[in-house]
């Protein structure tokens, strides 16, 4: 049995990456056929949260009940964690009771470190550096509405944070083309566009990114833990606004993608989550089927040993 975890989209081969994707959309289909699938009864995710969420913590802890399995919710004011105790002792500890583990923290080298010392697949739920389970259900919901996205232009308006970081690595996984429209000065790391350069280019003029773009996604501009900058990254961010007519330069097919939440007049116009290009409710709940699929994978040979 071989331990697999997820902490960005490179930890699983292209093929993988595929083939969750469609079961991702296949367990939403059963969902919504009101079928029932236990294959984790008597299993446990351990949910650490080191930064507040919704859509993250909703989805893994239902997804896992849904699945007949349980989950904890560990926040560091209820844990030793927030008390200094090491980062290897709660791995192996936490590991040698639950079955599969997710963490959202800040630097990303806690969740490397914690997967070096867990015995069970660990999940990045965000980091500083990346969010790879929002691709997933991006991804797939891309997929559920214009099937593949090889060979599709897809348009990043705004910081080059965590989330672009995950979308240069889905360029390269998927086979997309992905444009970067950020303010000089917030571009993505530049060791990740050296790295990523066969896919992806930075086009600071947002107009001429947007233009023939098949998919067109952004995010707040000012990150959780960057609250103090947010002022200073108005005034910047402010020509980087997403709306519904930088979507008309884009091809007629094209859709809209956020990751939420959303700072409506911020990021995007009061309108853009209206426009009916805009299938950010979709992506939302798609975290729900994406990470059970990704559960499922991560877990297949303990689903195995209880069938
Ligand atoms: N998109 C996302 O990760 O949302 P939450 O912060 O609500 O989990
Ligand atoms: N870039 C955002 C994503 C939130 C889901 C953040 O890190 O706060």
């Amino acid at each position: 049995m071989s331990l697999r975890h997820f902490l960005t989209l490179s930890d699983l081969t292209k093929q993988e990456l595929e083939n969750l994707i469609k079961r991702g959309s296949v367990l939403r289909k059963m969902q919504h056929a009101g079928e029932i699938y236990q294959p984790f009864v008597g299993r446990t995710l351990g949910m650490i949260f080191e930064k507040s969420s919704t859509r993250t913590r909703i989805s893994f802890e239902t997804g896992m009940g849904q699945f007949g399995g349980s989950a904890i919710f560990l926040s560091p004011n209820d844990t030793q964690l927030g008390r200094g105790e090491p980062l290897e002792d709660s791995a192996r500890v936490i590991s040698s009771m639950v079955d599969i583990i997710m963490i959202r923290t800040f630097g990303h080298e806690k969740v490397e470190t914690f997967a070096e010392y867990s015995s069970v697949p660990i999940i990045n739920a965000l980091t500083d550096e990346f969010h790879p389970c929002q691709l997933l259900a991006d991804m797939q919901t891309y997929y559920e509405h214009h099937g593949s996205i090889e060979n599709k232009i897809v348009t990043w308006v705004g910081d080059g944070n965590n989330m672009c970081a995950s979308y240069m690595q889905a360029a390269n996984q998927f086979g997309f083309e992905l444009r970067v429209a950020a303010p000089y000065g917030f571009e993505p790391d530049p060791k990740l566009m050296e790295r990523f350069s066969h896919c992806v280019s930075l086009v600071p003029n947002v107009q001429d990114a947007a233009k023939d773009s098949n998919l067109i996604v952004t995010d707040v501009w000012a990150s959780m833990g960057q609250e103090s900058e947010q002022s200073t990254r108005a005034r910047r961010f402010a020509p980087y606004q997403v709306t519904p007519s930088l979507l008309d330069k884009a091809d007629p097919d094209v859709v809209f993608m956020h990751c939420l939440p959303a700072h409506r007049g911020e990021e995007i116009s009061h309108d853009m989550l209206d426009d009916p290009r805009s299938v950010v409710w979709d992506e939302a709940e798609n975290r729900l089927h994406a990470q059970k699929a990704l559960m499922e994978f991560l877990l297949k040979d303990k689903i195995k040993l209880s069938h």
